[in-house]
């Protein structure tokens, strides 16, 4: 193609689609292709993604046996939308789910199919700690993410995407999380203070909603011991423990729940992104079944039932969750980051935030992180920041990505911190 096709092609983007697209701004090329962990424009050049859909794709890009085993079904006309019917695809999730996530972690929940997207799981979680309590007050945190649908983004605490409501968001009251007055204070003690105190100004909680790693917070990862006092706490003023795994779970952080290991039975748990491993739309609210007190389709929606996507999600937890190898292989990946990270950000006098393969390093702030992402992707790398100030480069790649290509790209990831702190370096001088 030539260059002035390419140019009217864009074009068309300006021209027809609305003004609150984002990554195409950062990334303002046509994608096309893509396997694995690379991305290929529709010249054909390959990029590195880093950024997986934000941890939608942590299986990659068209992931051989998730692809084949959904070539299989719509060649056999296998139902695409049921609505939330008995199908032979959702049985077949249903069951995975229940072999290889829930039965082997001695954890008993009901899947609640919600509308397709994180938010949707999010509104769902709420809705129901809110219908069991009789409560309205959510204890939500700061710099967590929720969603930007209305309830779910009274849960959020950034700044931009509240604005976008323009009108009142309420039902939420927002505590610190944990370390966000440094590693001396220890915000559950500061929460347990306020509903203790039935002065304080604090509602009585229908739910505590909490990240353990704060995705698009700047990689802020909670203690296991500061999660199970919030844990403690949610019990003891009769409030639903929820945790939102829908960035930090399906192995992001190590573990098929990022709260694996950790001594936590959530009263509530919302996932997403990666659960159909193939970038498909698909999320649930994982009940326990003495909260589930839903009438029918009290809380419905008209794709709860993307069919193609419980065959991926199926696929997925049979090829990666059936025994621990893929877990152990995350961990040595992880094991990896953490210490080229810790070489970057040592090298630069900063600091490595996030666990397992959500993590990064915070840079001095909003506008030297985009640089850097900048120039990573001209060099054929693509990441983002996250954080109050988008200060955070995060390097959420595919999970499944070859150690040469993880290697690959944070050589271009640490050049690029070279480049950019350098040259900020020499213009002080
Ligand atoms: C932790 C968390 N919760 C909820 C959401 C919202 O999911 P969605 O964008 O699919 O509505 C996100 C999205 O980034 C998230 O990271």
């Amino acid at each position: 193609m030539n260059t002035s096709n390419n140019t009217t092609r864009l074009a068309t983007f300006e021209r027809v689609e609305s003004q609150v697209r984002s990554y195409s701004r950062s990334f303002p090329k046509m994608f096309d292709r893509a396997v694995g962990a690379t991305i290929f424009d529709d010249k054909g050049r390959a990029y590195t993604d880093f950024l997986a859909g934000c941890s939608s794709l942590n299986y990659g890009h068209n992931q051989p046996d998730l692809k084949a085993a959904l070539i299989d079904y719509i060649s056999a006309d296998g139902i695409a939308h049921g609505l939330d019917m008995f199908t032979r695809a959702k049985e077949k999730f249903l069951a995975s789910f229940e072999r290889h996530i829930l039965t082997p972690r001695g954890l008993d929940y009901q899947v609640q199919f919600t509308g397709p997207t994180g938010a949707n799981a999010v509104e769902a979680a709420l809705k129901l700690a809110r219908k069991a309590t009789g409560r309205d007050n959510v204890i939500a945190f700061t710099n967590g993410f929720h969603g930007v649908t209305l309830g779910a983004l009274a849960a959020t605490g950034n700044g931009k995407h509240r604005q976008g409501a323009a009108t009142p968001l309420s039902g939420v009251t927002r505590a610190a999380f944990d370390g966000y007055y440094g590693p001396d204070v220890n915000t559950a003690d500061m929460l347990e203070r306020q509903l203790s105190d039935p002065s304080s100004g604090m509602d009585a909680p229908a739910a505590i909603l909490v990240e353990t790693v704060q995705g698009e917070g700047g990689l802020n990862a909670a203690s296991a011991e500061w999660l199970r006092q919030i844990e403690a706490i949610a019990r003891r003023h009769g409030a639903l423990f929820i945790i939102d795994d829908i960035q930090a779970g399906c192995g992001r952080t190590g573990g098929f729940f990022s709260f694996d290991g950790m001594g936590l039975t959530p009263d509530i748990v919302t996932m997403a992104k990666s659960l159909s491993g193939m970038g498909l739309p698909l999320a649930v609210t994982l009940i326990k079944p003495e909260y589930d007190t839903w009438k029918p389709a009290e809380h419905n929606g008209t794709f709860r039932g993307n069919n193609h996507a419980f065959i991926t999600a199926a696929a997925a937890l049979e090829t990666f969750w059936a025994d621990g190898g893929f877990e152990a292989e995350v961990a040595r990946k992880a094991a990896y980051l953490s210490e080229r990270l810790e070489a970057i950000a040592d090298a630069h006098g900063l600091r490595t935030k996030g666990r397992g393969m959500m993590q990064g390093v915070e840079t001095q702030g909003g506008e030297q992180a985009q640089a850097i992402c900048k120039l990573c992707f001209d060099k054929g790398l693509i990441i983002e920041a996250s954080g109050s100030f988008d200060e955070v480069v995060k390097i959420l790649a595919p999970l499944t990505i070859s150690q040469k290509q993880l290697a690959a790209g944070l050589d271009i990831v640490d050049a690029a911190f070279g480049a950019v702190l350098g040259s900020q370096l020499a213009a002080a001088e």
